[in-house]
């Protein structure tokens, strides 16, 4: 078993969703039925991580300590870190060297949401042991608002460009980073930007130079949801409604998974759903009790999600 740990970022000030995150941390809020922090950690656990550290601003923390807790009834295990300042992506590594601990790491945005057909053969190949950095590429219509991939014409990665002008390509890197025991000590030696940040893109470009930065193509068939305005925040809640009532099966689900990794039993997995008492999730999970070993439900392993 890797000894990867996970990294979910869920600071920041939410400025851009400003009036509705000045009370109320961005990535608290709902994506349709769940809270959105919810999404992200449900793909490091699909990626098989245990131990995870929750960064927030200071003023935040508590709240998402209620919400998520010790994550001992999912199986796992939560660090609380916080952020005092929105310093940049790569300043998380500088947050959380003491918890790595010199372990490799998969950090996640807290407001990055991923579904879709291949997605864990995806997290597979990059949780693969070894020196480097993997990132993910995905193809979109409007690659200026990201990290943009530079590549030359057989596909070799040049650079990584943040927020370009003139996007080099239409592929973003999304904010899913699979990086070696390096990245904290590689964060550290990174000077502000000129917005005063630790760029993400620097620290990728440092595992470039020495050839260790792999980019992996992200399809079509996976879904990468957009939370950065109202309307792709709305539009990310309809995606999950649509497709959870068409399917009859939760996305960014924690229980669902913990109880698919074997983190918790069918007893963990009742207490959780009597938590939720008869609501739709609640009911969802003691579903999941009652098709067990009956065939109703394939493992997600067969499902591709
Ligand atoms: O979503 C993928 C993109 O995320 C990448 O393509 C870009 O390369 C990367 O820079 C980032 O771009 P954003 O414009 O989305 O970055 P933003 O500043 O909005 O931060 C992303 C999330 O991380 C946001 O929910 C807030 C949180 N954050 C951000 C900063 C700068 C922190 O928790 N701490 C920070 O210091």
């Amino acid at each position: 078993m890797s000894n990867r740990k996970g990294i979910i970022l869920a600071g920041g000030s939410g400025s851009r969703l400003f009036p509705v995150t000045m009370g109320l941390s961005k990535q608290l809020m709902p994506v349709y039925d769940k809270p959105m922090i919810y999404y992200p950690l449900s793909v490091l656990m699909m990626a098989g991580i245990r131990e995870l550290a929750i960064i927030t601003t200071p003023d935040d923390r508590a709240m998402f300590r209620r919400l998520l807790g010790t994550g001992r009834h999912w199986g796992i295990k939560l660090t609380y870190l916080t952020q005092p300042t929105p310093d940049g992506l790569a300043h998380a590594y500088v947050v959380a060297e003491d918890f790595l601990d010199g372990a490799p790491s998969a950090m996640v945005l807290g407001d990055n949401i991923f579904f879709g057909h291949g997605f864990r053969d995806a997290l597979q190949s990059a949780n693969r042991p070894g020196p480097g950095c993997t990132v993910f590429g995905y193809h979109v219509s409007d690659p200026e608002r990201y990290g943009v991939v530079d590549f030359d014409a057989s596909g070799r990665v040049l650079s990584i460009i943040e927020k370009p002008k003139n996007p080099p390509s239409s592929y973003a890197v999304t904010g899913l980073y699979f990086m070696d025991g390096s990245a904290p000590e590689r964060a550290g030696r990174i000077q502000p930007s000129a917005r005063g940040e630790l760029e993400i893109t620097e620290l990728l470009l440092s595992y470039l130079e020495e050839d260790l930065l792999q980019v992996e193509h992200m399809g079509r068939g996976i879904a990468w949801l957009d939370t950065g305005t109202h309307g792709s925040l709305l539009d990310a809640g309809n995606f999950v409604r649509t497709l959870q009532k068409r399917q009859g099966m939760q996305t960014g689900c924690p229980e669902e998974i913990a109880f698919e990794q074997g983190w918790i039993n069918a007893e963990g997995l009742r207490k959780q759903a009597e938590i939720y008492g008869k609501n739709d999730y609640g009911r969802y999970l003691l579903g999941l009790l009652d098709d067990q070993g009956t065939g109703r439900r394939q493992p997600v392993a067969n499902h591709g999600r």
